[in-house]
């Protein structure tokens, strides 16, 4: 009998009302929409004032779950990709679990991978599928980014946006389905991109801990790195599966700046019609890039049913992953 795969039932969005452009952040910081636009590919980014993490989340899960005709109650398990929970605990997963109506008692939870998060989060989604432990599985993507976003700081403010993204795998024997995933990771390099101090690193100390929870990344190395390490990710799953870049009808790569973007596309020598963004809209919003990309595809008619759609994310950790999938 043909193995139990999972396939993408159904794909759902939510990004913020509230547009931030260029020319908005040039009041904020000595920057201009030129600089912007040339060095990352960003016109404008969402940005939400005044919604929860998990809001951001339910809205783009409950827009997968009507595309995917599956009911929240029928959900098996929750899993969320995020570095910006509301609450250091309960998950974002545990939030969304009650705001949609999903059962009680399934298991909710996070994963943090920073912009590999979606990614992460599949890759255990599609394990808990092929298992046959769950036949229906909720993936989040989301993040909000001005929060933890140093609005002083030019080098990184003006990437940054917030949204979510979310699928619904379901169980199939059929052809439409997860190729396959693969997720890494290599804490030797911590330092490239992160936030300092979550939660007090001495509670015995009286000093008020220095480091906000900001935002910190080293942009011309994390740069470098990201443009080799996405297309070896993109080569890894690609040659997994016996497939050349030419059998690629869409690749959705990690929304983090253009030139990567295109740097990525060039080493893959791959045609523009193979690669989608939306950068310039959206800037880089984590764990939402990815799905959040994938469900403006669809909904522009980009994926057509036997496709091969690839994802390749890199982000903090440093965490990269990548999948392939047969629409
Ligand atoms: O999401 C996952 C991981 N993230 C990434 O992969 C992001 C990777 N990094 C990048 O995308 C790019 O490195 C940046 C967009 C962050 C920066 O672009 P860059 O071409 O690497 O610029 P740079 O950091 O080398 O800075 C060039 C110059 C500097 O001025 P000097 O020292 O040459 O005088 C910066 O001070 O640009 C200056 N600069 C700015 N100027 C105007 C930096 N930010 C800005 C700004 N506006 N917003």
């Amino acid at each position: 009998m043909t193995k139990l795969r999972s396939r993408i039932a159904g794909c759902g969005s939510y990004a913020p009302a509230k547009v931030l452009s260029n020319r908005d952040l040039e009041e904020i910081v000595e920057t201009s929409d030129a600089w912007i636009t040339t060095r990352t590919g960003i016109r404008e980014r969402r940005i939400t004032l005044d919604e929860k993490t998990y809001e951001v989340a339910s809205k783009a899960a409950k827009e997968a779950l009507k595309s995917a005709g599956v009911a929240a109650r029928d959900l098996d398990v929750i899993i969320t990709g995020t570095v910006t929970p509301d609450m250091v605990f309960p998950s974002t997963s545990c939030f969304v679990q009650s705001t949609i109506g999903a059962r009680s008692g399934i298991p909710a939870f996070d994963v943090s991978a920073a912009c590999s998060g979606f990614l992460y989060a599949l890759d255990i989604a599609d394990k808990y599928v092929r298992s046959g432990a769950a036949n229906k599985v909720l993936v989040i993507g989301v993040d909000i980014f001005s929060r933890i976003i140093d609005w002083t700081d030019r080098s990184t403010c003006v990437l940054f946006g917030d949204g979510a993204g979310a699928v619904v795998l379901t169980a199939t024997r059929g052809k439409s389905c997860i190729l396959s995933s693969h997720i890494h990771s290599d804490g030797r390099y911590w330092d490239m991109l992160y936030v300092p101090g979550a939660i007090d690193s001495n509670p015995f100390e009286k000093r008020p801990s220095k480091q906000k929870p900001h935002v910190r990344m080293k942009g011309n190395e994390t740069f470098k790195i990201a443009v080799r390490t996405m297309s070896r990710a993109a080569k890894e799953v690609l040659e997994f599966n016996g497939l050349k870049p030419e059998d690629i009808a869409l690749l959705i790569p990690h929304q983090a700046n253009i030139r990567i973007v295109n740097a990525t596309k060039e080493r893959l020598k791959l045609t523009d019609d193979q690669v989608f963004s939306n950068i310039d809209r959206y800037g880089n919003t984590s764990a939402a890039s990815i799905p959040l990309a994938l469900d403006e595809a669809v909904r522009n008619r980009r994926i057509k049913r036997g496709d091969i759609v690839i994802f390749v994310s890199f982000g903090g950790g440093l965490t990269w992953a990548s999948a392939a999938v047969r629409w």
